[in-house]
């Protein structure tokens, strides 16, 4: 990795209560080399293996353990800390502390945090072999997995009870490395993004629309991930039903052409163009009145193609960078590789639709191409692809804004 993408990043560290709460200052000083900005909160079962002073003198800030403590609250308060930070990093974090945040619960400082932060949330668990497996710790896991925490390690090996098994804090190191691989670089920092997300609705009559399937997931990860990039976002959406991103300008629309004309209005003078929207590709005329049912007969409609909007924005006189999606049933490389040429898009995202897969899921892969070149990206929590697919979109605009 050549660039540090860490620096500058602030990272709120929780220590729970487990034997290796050691490893947390060495893990303190390692994020620090690397220039994050890292507060500390303790349970207080975690005090009872390290002092608060030592993380307070590594990290250079006041530890935070108390939920219910004015003074605390009154410096920088459970809110205040769950807004401020970039990340927040649980490490070492117990099997309790992992069932208490899986079950939603808020009762100390750390999972009240939690459960009051947008920021994404990396777990680096540490217990007992028998204890990681145990179903309930695994469902556990499953549960913040499916909520998009990332969980690091654990590590198999020795184990401080004298056992053997999986069940170790990965060593601070790799923890930080681990972190390296899901941060997005801030490279977007004054630069214009726009992205198109969520499925379209072209009305027949007053009632009734042609519609698909996106849930609008993935476009509204990548505005997340864009808006982490240090990006201005604007997210032109479908109807869907999801919370408008922290820091993101969300604008709603339902028809084709409304997205068309809201994009050309926003989309022509920025940096980059990602259209993540399913967009009908045909609408019918609508009529004014409902559509009555008249007995066996048949009923035609007529439909007209709408407007290619990636295409439009591709093919203006100074387009952005653009990256289009393909949602393909089959022969995925040969139509993603055609859409790009076609389109005249700078990337294509492509994916497999279809038996449950693309979606309305939570997880998905996919494979990027651009002229020169394609690269995989591993099934992971949409939430993390589409961190990975802005690392690579970062790393070919700025290929090609140097060349
Ligand atoms: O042609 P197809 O619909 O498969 O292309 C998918 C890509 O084109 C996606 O990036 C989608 O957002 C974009 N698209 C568009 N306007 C349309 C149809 C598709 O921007 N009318």
């Amino acid at each position: 990795m050549t660039e540090n993408v860490l620096h500058n990043k602030k990272i709120v560290l929780g220590v729970t209560g487990s034997i290796a709460a050691y490893k947390s200052a060495d893990l303190v000083r390692r994020l620090r080399e690397k220039g994050v900005d890292v507060r500390v909160v303790m349970t207080k079962a975690a005090c009872e293996f390290i002092t608060p002073l030592t993380l307070q003198t590594l990290s250079g800030h006041p530890v935070a353990i108390e939920l219910l403590d004015a003074d605390e609250e009154a410096a920088m308060g459970h809110i205040k800390l769950a807004r401020w930070a970039d990340w927040i990093l649980i490490a070492p974090a117990t099997a309790d502390t992992i069932a208490r945040l899986a079950g939603g619960r808020a009762d100390d400082l750390l999972t009240a945090l939690c459960s009051a932060s947008e920021s994404p949330l990396a777990i680096a668990p540490a217990m007992n072999n028998k204890m990681w497996q145990n179903e309930a710790t695994q469902n556990n896991i499953r549960q913040l997995r499916s909520q998009s925490a990332q969980i690091l390690g654990p590590a198999s090996g020795d184990q401080a009870c004298g056992e053997q098994g999986e069940g170790r804090l990965l060593e601070p190191n790799d923890i930080v490395q681990a972190l390296e691989r899901l941060v997005v670089p801030a490279q977007l920092q004054g630069k214009h993004v726009v992205i198109t997300a969520g499925p379209t609705y072209e009305p027949i009559d007053p009632v009734r629309f042609i519609g698909n399937r996106s849930s609008g997931k993935m476009g509204f990860a990548v505005a997340v991930a864009a808006a982490e990039a240090g990006a201005d976002v604007t997210l032109i959406s479908g109807p869907v039903n999801l919370p408008t991103p922290t820091g993101v300008h969300r604008i709603d629309v339902e028809t084709a052409q409304q997205m068309h004309d809201k994009v050309m209005e926003y989309a022509l003078h920025c940096d980059l163009f990602i259209a993540c929207a399913a967009v009908a590709d045909f609408r019918p005329q609508p009529l004014e009145q409902k559509i009555k049912k008249m007995g066996k007969q048949e009923l035609q409609l007529t439909l007209t193609p709408t407007l290619d909007i990636v295409s439009a924005v591709a093919s203006g006189d100074q387009p952005p960078f653009v990256v289009g999606f393909a949602a393909e049933t089959n022969s995925v490389e040969t139509y993603a590789k055609d859409k790009l040429k076609r389109k005249g898009l700078d990337m294509v995202a492509a994916n497999q639709v279809g038996d449950g897969v693309g979606f309305a899921v939570d997880e998905n892969e996919l494979q990027v191409f651009w002229e020169s070149g394609s690269q995989s990206l591993a099934m992971a929590p949409k939430s993390q692809l589409a961190r990975d697919l802005m690392t690579l979109i970062i790393e070919r605009y700025n290929a090609k804004d140097t060349t």
